[in-house]
This record gives C-alpha cells, structure tokens and sequence, in this order.
C-alpha cells in the first residue's frame, strides 16, 4: 500500500532523485529550499508493507527501520499560484495550485500512486478554496494528457514554447473546483 508524507529538509535529497530520475529535469536549490515549508503541497509517497501481511508480531526484527517506514516511489510538488491563467478573465482573488511536479518511479506505475497524490492535492486544494488545479503539460505528451483528462481536467490553453531548454510547447490542463 502507498502512504503520502511531508517532505522534510532531510528527506528533499530524495525529491531530486526522483525528479532527476523520472523527469530528466533539474530546478534551483531555492525550489528544492522551498519544499520543507509547503507542507501538504509536497510530498512523497512510500511504499509500505501491508499491516496484515506478517501474523508474527515479533517479526518485525526482520527488518531494518527504513523498509518498515516504506521506500520512496514518488513524489508531488505544488504552489499556491495567484496567477490566473485567464488573462481576461474576472478578477479572481481564490487561489490556484499549480502541479509542478507528479512522478512516480517506472517499476511503481500503474498501481494507483500517481492518483493517490494527485487526488491529495485536489481535496486540500478544496480545502484551500481554491479556485483551480493545474499544469503543463508536454503538447506531444498525448498519454499524460489523456491520464489528466481522466480524472476531470481539461486543456485551457496552449504556450508555445514553453520547455525552452528542450524545445516545445505546453498545453495548460485544468481542474476546476
Ligand atoms: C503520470 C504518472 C505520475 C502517473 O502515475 P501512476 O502511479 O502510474 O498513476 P496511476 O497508477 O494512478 O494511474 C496509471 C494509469 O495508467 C495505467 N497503467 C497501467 N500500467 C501502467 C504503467 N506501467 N505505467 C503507467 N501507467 C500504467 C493504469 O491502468 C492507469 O490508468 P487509468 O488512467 O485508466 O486509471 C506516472 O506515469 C509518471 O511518473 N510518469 C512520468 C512522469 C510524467 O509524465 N509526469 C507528468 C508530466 S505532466
């Protein structure tokens, strides 16, 4: 089973594995400074045993502290945006939260961690009063979008150019709250 946590300062090293890892992507040692501080809007998610998979109760000599804690698989990062993504839309003073990092490790895809942080995100979003949920998402990236549209969010926009050190656009998903 997966269990969401906090990232605290000893854990962000963590973070930059798995971005690196599974995005490829590098951000400033401000952003990673940041993490600690966010609280529910960054977190991993670990793998953990099952409770009801040993019937021993001694048998958790068996394992080391940092497997019965889980292990890292993935992790979320966000902010609180004020930005309204609709330039001539109302003025608007509720908040967004923007994804800017969702990634789970390629052996752990597929078994419901990505939704677990994902839907995370959203009922603390509510709980916020925000406004929105949203992202960028790659233009070409056709199976990441298609996961977004999935569960409620909808394309509001497209930036051209947007990953500037990769080359290509964005297209801006949007969960509505
Ligand atoms: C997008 C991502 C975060 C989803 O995480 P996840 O833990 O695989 O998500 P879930 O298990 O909740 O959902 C996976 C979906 O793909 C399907 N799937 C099955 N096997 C899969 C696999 N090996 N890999 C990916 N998806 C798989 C699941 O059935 C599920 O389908 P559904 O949308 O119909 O429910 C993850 O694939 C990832 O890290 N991708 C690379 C980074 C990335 O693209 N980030 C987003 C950029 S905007």
């Amino acid at each position: 089973m997966f269990v969401l946590k906090d990232i605290p300062k000893s854990r962000v090293s963590t973070l930059k594995t798995i971005v690196s890892v599974v995005l490829g992507a590098s951000y400033s040692s401000q952003w990673y400074a940041d993490v600690p501080r966010l609280g529910p809007l960054a977190q991993l998610i670990y793998e953990v045993p099952d409770s009801g998979e040993s019937s021993d109760e001694n048998d958790h000599h068996d394992h080391p502290s940092s497997e019965s804690n889980g292990v890292p698989v993935g992790a979320i990062r966000c902010a609180l945006d004020p930005y309204n993504p609709v330039k001539d839309g109302p003025a608007d003073t509720r908040p967004r939260v923007y994804i800017m990092v969702i990634a789970v490790l390629a052996p752990f895809r597929g078994l419901g961690a990505g939704t677990m942080m994902l839907n995370h995100i959203v009922e603390h979003a509510k709980q916020l009063d925000a406004k929105a949920v949203y992202l960028h998402v790659r233009a070409t990236d056709t199976d990441s979008q298609q996961w977004y549209s999935r569960r409620g969010f909808v394309e509001t926009g497209r930036v051209p150019g947007y990953y500037r050190q990769t080359g290509g656009d964005a297209f801006i998903y949007t969960l509505d709250l």
